[in-house]
């Protein structure tokens, strides 16, 4: 029986720390993803609206429950609020659209995506005028809203994504801090200033791209992947476990949540089965030594062109 780590939210919530993404899994291959997770004793699944797969992942977890691998009480389920409904009318509709499409009542936790503002409509921007400024669009009036549908019953917890500290403590004003920020995360990025903050203010760090999504798409440069850096892969040997478990554990080691990617069936009982790994002190202090403020998904895609934002603005 694999052991499995809860973190302990704001108002007492017990959080799943670990669970699986689904961003870039294929419609046609997230249901066997999500079934075979849940059989295998998963927990949590982490989904978004623009994944453009939350009704395959609601069928599995609807046929995962019918087949008693799961409960609803059980499950953890995050979704997102896409960037082109982050007006208070948008919020509560664009919400409604993820429940119809997952087959819920409630999501565990809903998460503003991206600090970032679209026309409503559009999916991805192709000219400057599709984008909002968030002076048109303030995220407290998006947080104020998502607030709303928390109070609705919707959405059980709310947070946000891809925030650094000063974004999110211009929160506060509005009443309530989010209970989860997402952010990338892993050995390259390990965003101390950040869970710094988050600690300090019980907000829970879950990080995305935690085996250095070896999707580069993004980037220009050609920084090697981290799953095979030979350090990770040292302490992998050391520990009888795989550099995507060693990964996986680090995060969790640190108090984050966690939520590595796969649609294949042996890596999805790999990254479950590193909850039961254990470091030394020493490795945790290798592993530190490896920070260097690396974005696998350095946000050049929303900067593009005649976007009124800028890359390194969007972490703030
Ligand atoms: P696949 O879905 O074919 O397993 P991240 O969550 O950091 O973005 O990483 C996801 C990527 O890592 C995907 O390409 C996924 O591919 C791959 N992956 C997931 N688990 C493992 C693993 N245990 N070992 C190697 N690669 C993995």
């Amino acid at each position: 029986m694999t052991y499995q780590k809860y973190l302990t939210l704001r108002d007492g919530t017990e959080f799943p720390a670990f669970g699986l993404g689904t961003w870039k899994s294929a419609p046609d291959e997230v249901y066997e993803a999500v079934r075979a997770a849940l059989e295998i004793g998963y927990r949590h699944i982490d989904c978004a609206a623009i994944y453009g797969n939350e009704a395959e992942v609601g069928q599995a977890i609807a046929d995962g429950i019918a087949a008693g691998d799961v409960t609803r009480q059980e499950l953890w389920v995050t979704s997102k609020l896409w960037n082109d409904s982050h007006r208070r009318q948008h919020v509560r509709p664009a919400l409604e659209k993820t429940l119809t499409d997952l087959g819920l009542d409630y999501v565990d936790l809903y998460l503003i995506h991206w600090p970032i503002a679209f026309r409503h409509g559009v999916e991805f921007p192709e000219s400057g005028d599709q984008f909002l400024t968030l002076d048109e669009v303030p995220i407290e009036e998006t947080w104020e809203a998502m607030l709303g549908a928390r109070d609705a019953e919707l959405a059980r917890q709310v947070g946000v994504s891809n925030m650094g500290p000063e974004r999110i403590e211009a929160l506060s004003s509005v009443g309530e801090l989010p209970a989860v920020d997402q952010v990338e995360c892993h050995p390259h990025l390990q965003q101390r200033k950040l869970l710094t903050y988050c600690t300090a203010n019980d907000i829970v760090l879950t990080a995305y791209s935690p085996l250095g999504s070896k999707d580069r798409a993004h980037r220009k440069d050609d920084e090697p992947p981290l799953l095979d850096h030979p350090l990770i892969a040292d302490i992998a040997d050391e520990l009888d476990a795989t550099p995507a478990q060693v990964l996986i554990a680090w995060a969790l080691e640190r108090d984050t949540s966690v939520i590595p990617k796969s649609v294949n069936r042996g890596r999805i009982a790999e990254n479950f089965e590193a909850q039961d790994l254990e470091f030394s002190d020493l490795q945790m202090e290798a592993i530190a030594s490896l920070d260097k403020g690396y974005r696998y998904l350095d946000g050049e895609f929303f900067a593009r062109g005649e976007s009124p934002y800028e890359a390194d603005q969007i972490w703030i």
